[in-house]
């Protein structure tokens, strides 16, 4: 849902073709976030769009590219060759919510022709009706429909009013007239230079890019209310009331301060900086700012989380990402779907390494603390959205088998639309892949304050969930490109089983239990990888099928997950109608769909509930159903279904990677 990316170079003399790239890249990184549109705003003339401003905005309909293209097309008129040593640039690649995908609707959003206050926004900003309202009757011209154009707007308003506030200050006192989510990077053609930042309720994060000492200090309380973000000039360092010379002669150039402005409260001193000696000449400082990781980490792995209503941040410590770069390149696959479907072999076994002990004990770090608590508990509540939900039905059977718990699954919108009952001896579980999901996170924030315990279960570190849930689990499937959840899928399952293994660790009656799965775990690696064969007689299948209109997908028991899951990627692939169908439903109901022509595939395997799916095969076949079958093994079963997904809509020329109209991370309700 929409991926902000901002840079700010600091005595690292930059050209502005440089500077546009690296801010284009940025948004390549992010696109899978959205690709409705995309746009940059950079220091330098305007002569494309407006020739009296001293910032550029350049913003375009389409992937990421087509903007790239149009900076190519217009790169003379963008004096590319100009040198900067301090150059601050924001971009945006967005997921259309307000207004339809067009230039106008596009990020960075100004609040006026001069583009004296430009920001990029991931989220929803709930009250900007009566905003709008509000500054149009003072005489504000909008000139697009999104909610985003009022933060502009009401910055050049406070700006107009209060003409000595810094941009710091600026931004604080608009974020206080927001309500909804928001990733903010904001850049004024008034305060060049300079970046600033905000989030509430959507991820954003800093990277700190230099070859001097990055260090924390800790300043009093007073001390940092009056502190910038991000500095000004060089030259005027020393003259800053906001930097700080240390006695040893180390000057502190640029911070970021927790500032909680929401609560009206500072409450986190903390700031980290990039020191230098007075003396050092060759010393370098870049900043990046993100919704996502995955956009900061082939510049730096050194990464402060923003916390809700930080308008400038602070972290006690720099937190160095564990992700490489090749990890979030493509390889020689043709899309980041196919080379994570064909990564499950290793994924689940980095979700199990260090985790599944030979000697049968299973043991998950992140929740070992509040295991007794977790045990004690007298219902354990599963919450969240799409695919993740998936895997809650997909391990609900064997957590009350092995917790002997009451286990409800939830769909994190309907929990929270039911204000669902929620008590101090629950356990709540919040599955999300991204940590980020509006739905799953506002379910958290509910659970938490009733007194159940947290756990989240996600693949981001350092996400929303995982940071404000209690205890946690990661997944550790590594990133996730393709906007299709696949690899995370399997290991959130596997994550899930060795939780309910670990619930049961105290149990002699269920030991032979555990053995059995603790073996089917282990063997599992070496399945996928056979199941992984077939990939080409599922293309034959594909090919059969796709261009059908409808598609059921039968199973029950542990399948019925599969069903499911199978089902929504075909939807969200190809834009297929697929339905996923318990088939101990099928005589309630669907049957009456089933002749000759629908396009029928059934979830056959060797399990408890074999004889009862071999009834609704024969119910089919009985009204000239013609079934594809896939059998035997129980978690792979789910991967010809991705593979059927992916082929589908490859033949159908849909794009894998960026299903249209949707988002990797869905950060709004
Ligand atoms: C579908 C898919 C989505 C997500 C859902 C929740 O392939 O990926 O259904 O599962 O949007 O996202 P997370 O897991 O990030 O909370």
């Amino acid at each position: 849902m929409c991926g902000i990316f901002a840079y700010l170079n600091f005595l690292t003399p930059k050209k502005r073709s440089e500077i546009v790239d690296i801010l284009v890249q940025g948004l390549q990184r992010m696109e899978y976030r959205g690709y409705d549109s995309a746009g940059i705003a950079i220091d330098g003339s305007n002569e494309i769009e407006s020739p009296h401003s001293k910032v550029s905005l350049l913003r375009k309909t389409g992937k990421v590219s087509v903007l790239a293209d149009y900076i190519k097309t217009n790169s003379d008129h963008l004096d590319m060759d100009m040198e900067y040593n301090i150059h601050c640039g924001i971009a945006h690649t967005r997921w259309a919510t307000h207004g339809s995908p067009k230039d106008v609707n596009s990020h960075p959003h100004r609040s006026n022709e001069k583009n004296e206050f430009l920001v990029v926004h991931n989220g929803i900003i709930t009250n900007y009706r009566e905003i709008k309202e509000y500054l149009m009757k003072k005489g504000h011209v909008f000139e697009s429909e999104t909610d985003t154009e009022v933060i502009a707007k009401l910055t050049q308003h406070i700006h107009d009013r209060y003409p000595d506030f810094s941009f710091r200050q600026l931004v604080e006192t608009v974020i206080q007239q927001l309500e909804g989510a928001f990733a903010l990077a904001f850049k004024s053609s008034r305060f060049p230079g300079q970046l600033v930042a905000s989030r509430r309720g959507s991820p954003l994060l800093v990277g700190i890019k230099s070859n001097s000492r990055l260090q924390t200090n800790h300043f009093p309380v007073s001390f940092s209310k009056g502190r910038r973000f991000m500095s000004n000039h060089a030259t005027h360092l020393r003259d800053e009331s906001s930097f700080v010379e240390t006695p040893n002669n180390i000057l502190d150039l640029s911070i970021a301060v927790r500032s909680q402005v929401g609560s009206g409260k500072i409450d986190v001193t903390d700031s980290t900086t990039a020191v230098r000696p007075f003396d050092s000449e060759d010393w370098e400082v870049e900043y990046f700012v993100a919704s996502d990781a995955a956009a900061i980490i082939e510049h730096t792995k050194q990464v402060l989380f923003l916390e809700d209503d930080d308008v400038a941040f602070v972290e006690d410590e720099l937190q160095s990402i564990d992700m490489e770069l090749q990890e979030i390149m493509k390889g020689s696959y043709k899309t980041y779907m196919q080379k994570e479907i064909f990564e499950q072999p290793d994924s689940i076994v980095n979700t199990m390494r260090g985790r599944l002990l030979p000697s049968g004990q299973v043991v998950l770090g992140g929740i070992k603390e509040y295991l007794p608590d977790i045990k004690r508990c007298r219902r354990l509540i599963m919450v969240a959205c799409g695919t993740s939900y998936h895997s809650a039905i997909a391990c609900r059977q064997i957590l009350e088998e092995l917790s002997e718990l009451p286990v409800v699954v939830e769909l994190a919108s309907d929990f929270l639309d039911r204000q669902t009952p929620i008590f101090r001896d629950d356990v709540c579980i919040f599955i999300s892949q991204s940590g980020e999901t509006a739905d799953t996170l506002m379910a958290l924030r509910y659970c938490k304050p009733r007194g159940a315990l947290t756990i989240g279960v996600t693949n981001t570190v350092g996400s929303s969930i995982c940071r404000e849930s209690h205890c946690g689990i990661h997944i550790n499937a590594g990133p996730e490109i393709g906007v299709a959840s696949t690899k995370a899928y399997t290991s959130q399952i596997l994550s899930l089983l060795m939780f309910a293994l670990t619930l049961s660790d105290d149990r002699i009656s269920m030991q032979q239990r555990r053995d059995e799965i603790i073996q089917a775990l282990n063997d599992l690696p070496n399945q996928i990888r056979e199941v992984l064969q077939l990939d080409s007689q599922v293309h034959d299948i594909a090919q059969r099928i796709y261009k059908e209109k409808s598609l059921l997908i039968m199973g029950r028991g542990f399948n019925f997950a599969t069903c499911l899951e199978g089902a929504l990627k075909i939807k969200e692939l190809s834009y297929m109608h697929c339905e996923g169908i318990m088939s101990g439903e099928l005589k309630h109901g669907p049957l009456a769909m089933v002749d000759e022509f629908l396009s029928i595939c059934m979830v056959i395997c060797n399990d408890h509930v074999y004889k009862k799916s071999l009834n609704a095969l024969q119910q089919v076949v009985a009204r000239d159903g013609s079934p594809i079958i896939i059998a035997d093994t129980s978690v792979p079963e789910v991967i010809p279904l991705q593979l059927l997904s992916y082929h589908i809509a490859e033949l159908n020329g849909a794009n894998v990677d960026r299903p249209r109209n949707l988002a990797k991370s869905v950060t709004v309700e």
